[in-house]
């Protein structure tokens, strides 16, 4: 592409805002943040700007764009994260005409984690794309890497003063308006408007089971828990669930490796210290109008009018370790000069050393903070809560029961999260905590769910067997999986599983026995702390090495690997590969390219998380 259109641009703009769309990819929320934070940078510099997640914006639509940024996290095996997938898909399309984005300036920067395969593979893979499809590139790809993006040696921010002077030369801001500096509020995106006049319940609405055709997202299912039990003994170190979920009328369909998602709640206690901190009664109720309706629309899953307590239970994320945007935005509030100077060492670039030791090392949370800043939180006015507070994020959990086994049923396990840090209060995982409380004894409790296809995908074919290792929770997709084939009659199955004890947190061994003594499963176990030294699933995959090379290589198996511990899968992949050296008379690479191979035809499959 030439300059001229850009000159053009810069021409028109110099009587009205330019205007920039920054699109996101964003799984966990961070790249979503970061995406913010450059949409507020662009407020202050007078643009015009939209931020919005790549699947809601309308693809089509990237044709008459000028100038985009895509802020881009890269996950698991080096997928894009779920809000973008349906972009993924348009823009892959062979359809689309190469020059079909010609007008288009774009940069686009990566939010990647260097300990996982593919690092920042989605925002490489993006960048190649559009260059393809006729777009300009304003400067090179961010590379941002979780392991180390900490503080100004960091990549975002540099890349970020990079991208401003780019975009700044090109598309000057119009004439005679300065910049609104950093230490002034921006205005907020909504503009709450008390109706003191309503009486309906509006939280109440929530909790009452709705029956929506196909549930998703913003319509998810209201599903009665049914059984909520603790599978490991009281002993054991780690609390683990088995929660069963009624979905009878929901139309949800899945089969083995799907997954569900559902959106937690905040505690009680935390809902009530909210809504003191910032002097709000829980019970009034409001509507939300966006302040620009062209860039802001009101979020589709939030009911109007809502109580302050709804918005506080079930929308806003206030239990979460809080990002730097929080804290840019809570100084702008600061009046007390000793709370301002601490907001703004946190909000900059060289206070993120001090921002990470005072907020994600001991995992402080959100509310924490406004406790420890009281005069500036006492200034927060309510209209800001949707820009200082993330919306909960949904969380997802591989199903591990199959609709043949447990029709009209969800079935999940679930480690509850809990740790020590620093701080005095022990942290507790939102969602693992607030399910782990919904005691189905107690009365009717309902969870808003959703499924979606999960990247795990079992054999057709009766006679293939399945290899499954999947220690600790790592199971549960292969529960689902057993329940399922053994149902349709396949029976040839290997479970590798591990835990601490036999005794403690050898889950559903009764349904491995069952199976195993019907010719359905052959298991093998390994309990890392029975004995002095710890054995781990690998080291019995490496045991089994005849019989795995047998399966492979003359009965075609497929090979599974699900869990939560990093380097456990990689340790799995060795010890096969040992196997195939030893029974195949392989070397190194001939033994890693026969593991590439089965992955490249979906023989060799994995799922891991943390
Ligand atoms: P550990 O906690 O005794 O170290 C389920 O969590 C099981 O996975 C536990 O027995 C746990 O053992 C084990 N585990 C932890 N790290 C692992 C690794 N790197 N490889 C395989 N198993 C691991």
């Amino acid at each position: 592409m030439t300059i001229d259109h850009r000159i053009q641009g810069s021409m028109q703009v110099t009587m009205s805002a330019p205007t920039l769309l920054i699109l996101y990819g964003s799984q966990t929320g961070t790249a979503q943040d970061t995406a913010e934070r450059i949409g507020r940078q662009a407020q202050r510099r007078r643009m015009q700007v939209r931020v919005e997640a790549l699947d809601i914006y309308n693809v089509a639509n990237l044709i008459s764009e000028t100038l985009v940024v895509f802020v881009c996290s890269t996950t698991g095996q080096g997928d894009p994260p779920d809000n973008m997938k349906n972009f993924w898909r348009f823009v892959f399309r062979k359809s689309l005409p190469a020059g079909s984005l010609c007008r288009l300036d774009y940069a686009v920067l990566g939010l990647g984690d260097s300990s996982y395969p593919r690092f920042n593979f989605v925002a490489k893979k993006l960048h190649k794309r559009l260059m393809q499809l006729g777009a300009s590139v304003l400067l090179p790809v961010g590379l941002a890497d979780d392991q180390h993006d900490l503080g100004a040696d960091g990549v975002i921010d540099p890349w970020i003063t990079s991208f401003w002077e780019k975009v700044l030369s090109l598309y000057p801001p119009p004439a005679g308006q300065s910049p609104i500096r950093d230490d002034e509020p921006l205005p907020p995106r909504y503009v709450f408007q008390f109706v003191d006049d309503v009486t309906e319940n509006v939280a109440d609405r929530l909790r009452v089971p709705q029956q929506p055709i196909s549930p998703s997202p913003t319509h998810p299912f209201l599903a009665k828990v049914v059984f909520n039990e603790r599978v490991t003994k009281a002993s054991h170190f780690q609390d683990v669930r088995h929660i069963e979920f009624d979905i009878t009328g929901s139309s949800i369909e899945f089969t083995a490796g799907d997954v569900v998602l559902m959106r937690p709640s905040n505690t009680r206690e935390n809902v009530e210290q909210f809504c003191q901190l910032l002097r709000l009664d829980p019970d009034r109720q409001f509507t939300l109008s966006p302040t620009n309706s062209a860039t802001c629309s009101i979020p589709a899953r939030l009911a109007q009018p809502c109580t302050v307590r709804c918005l506080a239970e079930t929308f806003l994320d206030i239990a979460a370790v809080p990002r730097r945007s929080f804290f840019e935005l809570l100084a702008t509030f600061a009046t007390d000069e000793r709370e301002r100077e601490k907001l703004a060492e946190f909000s900059s670039a060289q206070g993120q050393d001090e921002l990470h030791s005072y907020c994600n090392r001991p995992r402080r949370t959100a509310l924490e903070v406004l406790t420890d800043f009281p005069h500036t939180t006492a200034e927060l006015s309510v209209d800001y809560l949707l820009d200082l507070f993330p919306e909960i994020q949904p969380r997802s959990f591989s199903i591990a029961s199959s609709l043949q086994a447990h029709p009209n049923r969800i079935q999940i396990l679930l480690a509850v999260v809990q740790y020590k840090t620093k701080m005095y209060l022990p942290r507790k995982g939102l969602c693992s905590s607030w399910l782990a409380s919904l005691d189905p004894r107690l009365g009717d409790v309902f969870v808003p769910l959703w499924v979606k296809k999960g990247s795990m995908k079992f054999p057709k074919d009766p006679e293939t067997p399945v290899v499954m290792v999947g220690p600790g929770t790592g199971v549960a997709p292969f529960r689902a999986a057993l329940q399922e084939r053994i149902a349709q009659g396949k029976t040839a199955n290997v479970l590798f599983f591990g835990c601490r004890s036999q005794s403690k947190d050898f889950y559903c061994s009764a349904e491995w026995e069952e199976m195993v003594k019907a010719g359905q499963l052959t298991l093998f176990t390994a309990f890392s702390r029975d004995q002095e030294d710890k054995i781990y699933v690998q080291q019995r995959v490496k045991e089994q090495a005849v019989l795995l090379w047998d399966l492979i290589v003359n009965k075609n198996a497929y090979f599974y690997i699900a869990g939560n511990a990093k380097q456990m899968p990689t340790a799995v992949c060795d010890a096969l590969k040992e196997g195939f050296r030893s029974q195949g008379g392989m070397s190194s690479s001939q033994a890693d390219e026969m593991l590439v191979a089965m992955e490249r035809a979906g023989r060799f499959q994995s799922e891991t998380w943390s």
